[in-house]
């Protein structure tokens, strides 16, 4: 049998032989003296935290230059942590995300509360370098590590009614201070049709720069969509449903004239009060053209044959 790659896929010789990805429980021993007496602190919780062993490098890659770490690490949209492109990396500086979960819901025979490590586990994590550009016109390339959404979803058995993919972001105020303001009806909610959440390119990501996901980037885990408006890339999930109709999306929610539920990358089709046609690189003095899906047609081109991309938008 042969295999045919596709034009992304890196040739075997580049990928590192063997891919693991290491989990790792952290006892904190909480240790306080009462009376001399040395005590374990009965509370202390096990923290389980997500650590980045071993990943295939480079599994999918293009030639544009990789953003500064700095840049694509302190530069973010993440509304539940301030509106602001610097708000994410210092008001989520306490965000803690052990033990964290995704509750699987709907259409599917393996509904339940999964771990994040135990998604994660049956699976290599790959770093691959995508292309991410915003409904704002900038743009950024960021290396992720992380694992096809298709592998994890096809776990969880989705009926032949599930035709979309809902997810949710982390509901809490507390944790999340953004939420504190209506400026988006919480939680933040994203959907892809089964087709495109089982595309190859799509990534569940628990990583970026060889390192575990940062906060502000959404940890512990986010969804990488590279051919779409990075809003679409939902960060921080505890929920995914499969659902038989096309599920609310928070950012069409707000405004549907703007934001559609598609958002794949098109330099045709302007937002109605800025042009799409070209994007800042973060990085970069000039501007570039945008491409058509972000640079990825001949991949994802065919999910739409049938649809028309200006009334789908
Ligand atoms: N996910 C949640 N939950 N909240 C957000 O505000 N912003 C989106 C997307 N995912 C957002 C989100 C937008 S507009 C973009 S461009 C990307 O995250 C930015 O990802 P980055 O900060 O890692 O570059």
């Amino acid at each position: 049998m042969i295999k045919i790659k596709k034009r992304w896929e890196i040739p075997e010789a580049e990928v590192t032989p063997e891919a693991l990805y290491r989990r790792r429980r952290e006892f904190i021993k909480t240790a306080g003296t009462i009376g001399g007496a040395l005590l374990l602190n009965p509370w202390a919780a096990a923290r389980a935290s997500l650590e980045i062993g071993d990943y295939r490098k480079k599994v999918i890659s293009i030639d544009d230059e990789i953003t500064d770490e700095d840049d694509a690490t302190s530069y973010n949209n993440f509304y539940e942590f301030g509106t602001g492109k610097e708000d994410p990396k210092r008001n989520s500086k306490r965000f803690r995300t052990d033990d964290w979960t995704i509750t699987v819901g709907g259409e599917c025979e393996k509904p339940a509360t999964y771990g994040l490590e135990d998604l994660f586990r049956p699976f290599p994590i790959e770093e691959r370098i995508y292309r991410l550009r915003c409904v704002e016109a900038w743009s950024m390339v960021i290396p992720w590590l992380g694992v096809p959404l298709g592998s994890i979803l096809k776990g969880f058995q989705p009926t032949s009614k599930a035709k979309y993919v809902a997810f949710k972001t982390l509901h809490d105020p507390v944790r999340m201070p953004g939420q504190q303001r209506s400026v988006l009806n919480w939680p933040y909610r994203e959907g892809l049709t089964i087709a495109e959440a089982i595309h190859p390119l799509t990534l569940l990501s628990v990583g970026m720069y060889g390192k575990t996901m940062p906060n502000q980037n959404g940890a512990p885990v986010r969804l990488v969509v590279p051919w779409k408006y990075g809003f679409k890339s939902i960060k921080s999930i505890v929920g995914i449903e499969f659902t038989e109709a096309r599920p609310p999306t928070s950012w069409n929610l707000a405004s549907s004239s703007e934001y559609g539920f598609y958002s794949n990358v098109n330099p045709e089709v302007d937002h109605p009060r800025w042009s799409q046609k070209r994007e800042r690189r973060i990085g970069e003095i000039f501007k570039r053209d945008t491409l058509m899906f972000n640079g990825y047609e001949a991949e994802v081109a065919g999910l739409y044959d049938d649809l028309d991309l200006v009334v789908n938008f």
